[in-house]
């Protein structure tokens, strides 16, 4: 027994030797574990929260000191939760504690997690969200806050949900003359879409689908009428000009109008119906072409075998040709991860700003209606002559089962203004549908 307990007491012992080294190397490097604070313990700040404990080896090689959720903040409570006792709902617990020297903000929306982030940096905590409502309105504003304060502001998870991108458009591809970026930014859409495409399924049983996932918005709405995707579109494309692209000046149209009969076209044509956001230079005016509407995408082009609720970001640049980053768009682990790995960034940067090049100067777009595009359209049968004599090169298309009442048919390239002004003159129309070049 006393031998035991001689050994115990050594043990003992030399854990606390171990432990006062481990405080002494971190005193004289001057690291402490980084605590830090989650705002909003919803899909995703739950899953942030989980993924430390997960991962944490993985956290460990990436921030030795290690990183702690100190505070939770949601205005409820979560009784028989592991994490219950960080729970708070005041914020000035987490503001006022020295101790918090990151944040991450992933209660959506743009009140008060705005006014959360701006108090935030202002005391040189750094901020790291996945609410693209909030970086899209407000992201060089909070930048500059950052900057003025000498921490940063981050927001990888705020477009593609897991997919490194906004770090690549930073880093990787700084040194490239983008020409292009066409992305599928919007998960629920894409799974809707892709269900639609595989299973005879209403758009309201597959929408339900999405939102038991955990990928829909609080209102669905923002999802389905694009306006989720263009907010992400305007994010990466201010990005590839580093001046502020306003998702307001962005053409949106989102997939409610689509139909099984659509799907039915597009696959015959040997293209699927995707929701894109996409920007391109326009050489002559030196600004860009945004939109953010559903194409079908041609089998030939990168983006057609991106399914459920998958997306990617196609990129050109001028030098590196074509790059594809591809992942969950949506969910609660894939965008945790991708908030953490902002975090872990900001933890091995305190006292200095993480540089992203974005100012608040508003980029004037060009008039998208003057895009050169083909058309995919849908119109009563009566049509037809009237068809051929308004479009010219216009090429007819059949699906199996497509209603015998009506004819389909696919446009020459032509402006955006041009096409508009024809089919002003065709009565009839069902649908008409960009179609994307390979
Ligand atoms: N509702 C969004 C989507 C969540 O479906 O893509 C990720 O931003």
């Amino acid at each position: 027994m006393k031998e035991v307990r001689n050994l115990r007491n050594i043990v003992r012992d030399l854990c606390d030797v171990a432990g006062i080294l481990k405080k002494y190397r971190q005193e004289r490097n001057g690291k402490q574990m980084i605590k830090a604070a989650v705002l909003g313990f919803g899909t995703v700040g739950s899953g942030v929260v989980e993924l430390f404990d997960i991962n944490r080896s993985s956290v460990a090689r990436r921030v030795p000191e290690g990183v702690e959720v100190k505070y939770i903040l949601d205005l409820r409570e979560f009784p028989g939760s592991p994490y219950a006792d960080r729970v708070v709902h005041d914020y000035d617990i987490i503001l006022n504690d020295p101790e918090i020297r990151v944040i991450c903000e992933t209660m959506g929306g743009k009140e008060p997690a705005f006014t959360f982030s701006k108090k935030a940096l202002e005391k040189g905590i750094s901020v790291c969200t996945s609410n693209k409502e909030l970086v899209a309105a407000h992201g060089p504003e909070l930048l500059k806050i950052a900057q003025e304060h000498n921490c940063s502001y981050l927001f990888e998870a705020s477009v593609g949900g897991g997919i490194p991108i906004i770090r690549p458009m930073n880093t990787s591809l700084a040194p490239e003359y983008i020409t292009q970026i066409i992305g599928i930014l919007n998960g629920t859409t894409n799974y809707m879409m892709t269900r639609m495409e595989q299973e005879d399924i209403s758009f309201e049983d597959v929408l339900r689908q999405a939102q038991d996932n955990g990928y829909a918005e609080k209102n669905p709405e923002a999802d389905i009428e694009g306006h989720d995707a263009c907010r992400k579109i305007a994010i990466l494309s201010s990005l590839m000009c580093g001046k502020t692209v306003r998702y307001e000046d962005i053409p949106c149209e989102g997939i409610s109008h689509i139909s099984m009969t659509d799907v039915a076209y597009a696959r015959s044509m040997g293209r699927a119906i995707k929701l894109l956001g996409i920007s391109e230079r326009d050489e002559e005016a030196g600004t860009f072409y945004v939109r953010t509407a559903p194409y079908m995408v041609p089998a030939s082009h990168p983006l057609h075998g991106v399914e459920d609720v998958f997306n990617a970001v196609f990129v050109h640049g001028n030098l590196v040709d074509n790059v594809m980053f591809y992942g969950r768009g949506a969910g609660k682990f894939p965008t945790a991860s991708a908030v953490v790995s902002d975090m872990l960034d900001c933890a091995l940067n305190i006292g200095q700003t993480i540089p992203v090049r974005w100012t608040d100067e508003v980029m004037q777009l060009s008039d998208a209606a003057q895009k050169v595009e083909r058309w995919f359209v849908r119109v009563d049968a009566a049509e037809a002559e009237k068809v051929k004599a308004l479009f010219d090169g216009c090429e007819t298309v059949t699906a199996p089962k497509a209603p015998a009442d009506e004819t389909a048919f696919t446009t020459a390239p032509m402006t955006e203004a041009a096409f508009a002004e024809k089919i002003a003159q065709l009565a009839g129309v069902k649908s008409t549908i960009r179609l994307l070049e390979a």
